[in-house]
């Protein structure tokens, strides 16, 4: 039985594992225009104008990485199922299924996948009324960038285990997927080492976009790369390193996939495609630094898997 485990309703939230967890619910709450819902000793939880208790969850560590990734599903009995389908499939699970012990409550299972990444199915997670829409301010996280050692193997996983869709390739660079009819909820990126390359957080118009640019810049905080907007998904993008070093993307104007219409298609890495406007210019080798981060060991440092594959 080759099902994928559950049907990824969309991308709920990220924690990003930080070496300046403090520092940097600063600027996330100050300067980028989240706002803190919790803060603890070693972390905190922030929120976009969206309905998702959390978009982003900073807990202090050692060394940057990735905390986990987490989608809805929708319903306690499908993360059930799930769980059910990963033992099947000998998927490791780290935590659930069960009531999460977390402050967004629901009913999750967490798994890892084949580069130590922890994603969490997440159901009947807590409500929260959504935020006016009128500030230059993120509705949410829409994307998460990952790079990785195997793109192939990435792919293959994230599409037969949780049934996403490949909407674009950038040649055998960047692979861009799907869970529902945002262009891509996740990208992959072939690199040297498994490490997250960024996190990007959806502004609703391009008038929301530019202006939170501008705000970042009277704070005294100019775009790594951008503005500009991309071919694959035909999104703006402005990235930005967060204080810890971490790459942050403000974005809008995600393409929207119709199932029955949308055909998969290669993209060349050139400029005219990759910085549609022109606006941007090729990546600094700056920029390039920051998304590539650090080899993050993920879930093979954080649990006893009882293998290491
Ligand atoms: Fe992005």
């Amino acid at each position: 039985m080759n099902q994928p485990i559950a049907r990824l309703r969309c991308l709920r939230s990220v924690e990003l594992r930080t070496q300046a967890s403090v520092e940097s619910t600063d600027f996330y709450s100050e300067v980028w225009g989240l706002r803190v819902v919790e803060q603890g000793t070693d972390g905190a939880w922030l929120r976009g104008t969206g309905e998702h208790h959390h978009a982003l969850q900073l807990t202090q560590a050692e060394r940057n990485g990735l905390g986990r990734i987490t989608f809805a599903v929708a319903t306690p009995a499908e993360v059930d199922e799930a769980a059910r389908r990963l033992e099947l499939r000998g998927v490791p699970i780290v935590s659930g299924p069960g009531p999460v012990d977390d402050l967004g409550g629901g009913y999750g299972v967490s798994l890892v996948d084949p580069e130590g990444r922890v994603v969490e199915l997440l159901a009947d997670a807590l409500a929260v009324p959504k935020l006016g829409r009128e500030d230059a301010v993120p509705v949410g996280v829409t994307h998460v960038v990952l790079n990785t050692v195997d793109i192939d193997a990435a792919v293959t996983f994230y599409c037969d285990v949780l049934g996403m869709r490949v909407s674009d390739w950038s040649e055998h660079q960047m692979a861009f997927l799907r869970c529902n009819t945002d262009h891509h909820s996740i990208a992959f990126n072939q690199a040297e080492w498994t490490s997250v390359n960024h996190v990007a957080y959806e502004m609703p118009t391009v008038d929301h976009f530019m202006r939170g640019i501008g705000r970042l810049r009277q704070h005294g905080t100019v775009p790594l790369w951008g503005p500009g907007k991309h071919g694959p998904g035909d999104n703006t993008f402005s990235y930005f390193a967060d204080p810890a070093g971490l790459v942050c993307e403000y974005t809008s104007g995600i393409a929207q996939v119709d199932e029955d219409r949308w055909l998969c298609k290669v993209w060349r890495r050139v400029p005219e495609l990759s910085d549609l406007w022109g606006t941007a210019g090729p990546p600094s080798e700056q920029v390039r630094d920051h998304m590539a981060g650090i080899p993050d060991p993920g879930a093979f440092e954080r649990f006893d898997l009882g293998r290491a594959s």
